[in-house]
């Protein structure tokens, strides 16, 4: 008899037969609003933490800033303090272009391209490509992000650049355009990424020209979002792949739940196990500060506070998030015994 292994489909279609899910609500829309405007007020004061400056254009934004989006799965949104201010996107794009990849290629021929274990390295580092026989480990480190950008649909860099701008303004809900000071920035400064992306290419890990896939790479990290965008973006991962607020489906359900599983094993780099094990919902950080979280059915959660922690994730947002996961019963972990049956 043939050996099965998990990584073998079920014995029937997925696309026909979804799964059934495991996922309740949000509490009341009053109380959802009450905890956001608490977890506000209770960190905005928190000066912890330094605004990224290796892309010189970041070293401007003000510490100060600080920003709360929660999208429900229905599209109820609860908001408050910076929730307008436009911010480059940076490496909360990875699992939304990943998404992407999936939907085009095929979540198992994605996994084969890329990877979907976490590295337990930084997420720029050369040493993880070094050190592992598949050299991508995942789509949420530079190594893999920009392995997956090389795969998306377009024979050109300016197609591919496109395929992502749409693909990510359907998953926000408006047409999103790049921050041409954060693109220049980084673009002048990137050096690491182009040797990443060379590195990839001699091992045969990478799937366009190097420069190129680098540069589409940068526009996509220098796209700019609201912290509505990025919650109304984690709603659409909610939601099983439709934005709840255009009632567009951008991505098919099975696509969304391999997309969440892996911004669960890697989203917040070398500390996504502290992650999972103190907050416990799928993330993604970013560099300019945002947080995208994703409560599976009930809703997508975003901060936007640029100070960050030495790996690189927002320091009031990872408070934020793990004050409102416990409050508003976001951990995908948490259960409660029930009486014993007589
Ligand atoms: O490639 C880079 O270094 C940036 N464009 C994105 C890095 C990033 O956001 C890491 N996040 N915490």
């Amino acid at each position: 008899m043939a050996r099965l292994s998990m990584h073998d489909r079920l014995p029937y279609d997925e696309a026909t037969t979804p799964p059934r899910v495991s996922t309740g609500d949000l509490p009341d829309p009053a109380d959802v609003q009450r905890v956001v405007t608490e977890a506000f007020h209770l960190y905005q004061a928190n000066a912890d933490g330094v605004v990224a400056d290796y892309i010189p254009a970041l070293a401007a934004a003000s510490p100060d800033l600080f920003g709360i989006s929660v999208v429900g799965a229905r599209g109820r949104s609860f908001e408050i303090g910076d929730v307008d201010t436009p911010f480059s996107i940076q490496s909360v794009s990875k699992p939304f272009v990943f998404a992407l990849v999936c939907e085009a290629e095929g979540y198992d021929s994605a996994r084969q391209h890329l990877g979907v274990n976490s590295t337990g390295f930084p997420f720029n580092s050369l040493m993880a490509v070094e050190l592992n026989d598949a050299r991508t480990m995942n789509p949420l480190v530079n190594a893999g992000a920009i392995a997956t950008t090389s795969l998306v649909p377009g024979t050109t860099a300016e197609e591919k650049f496109e395929h992502v701008r749409d693909g990510l303004s359907r998953f926000a809900g408006r047409e999103l355009s790049m921050s041409e000071d954060v693109y220049a920035s980084e673009a002048g400064s990137n050096m690491r990424n182009h040797g990443i992306a060379h590195l990839l290419n001699s091992y045969g890990r990478l799937y366009f020209d190097p420069d190129a896939a680098t540069d589409v790479y940068t526009r996509q990290c220098s796209l700019e979002v609201t912290v509505h965008d990025l919650a109304a973006m984690g709603a659409t991962l909610a939601n099983g792949g439709v934005n709840p607020e255009s009632g567009d489906r951008v991505i098919a359900a099975s696509v969304c739940r391999r997309v969440l599983a892996v911004m669960a094993t890697a989203g917040l780099y070398e500390l996504s196990g502290d992650w999972l094990y103190e907050i416990g919902v799928p993330g993604k950080s970013g560099v300019s500060g945002g947080i995208v979280t994703v409560a599976p059915g009930k809703g997508g959660l975003a901060t936007f506070s640029p100070p960050l922690d030495p790996a690189g994730n927002s320091v009031r947002g990872q408070l934020v998030t793990k004050y409102l996961a416990e409050r508003i019963g976001l951990n995908l972990f948490a259960s409660e015994a029930r009486p014993t049956l007589s």
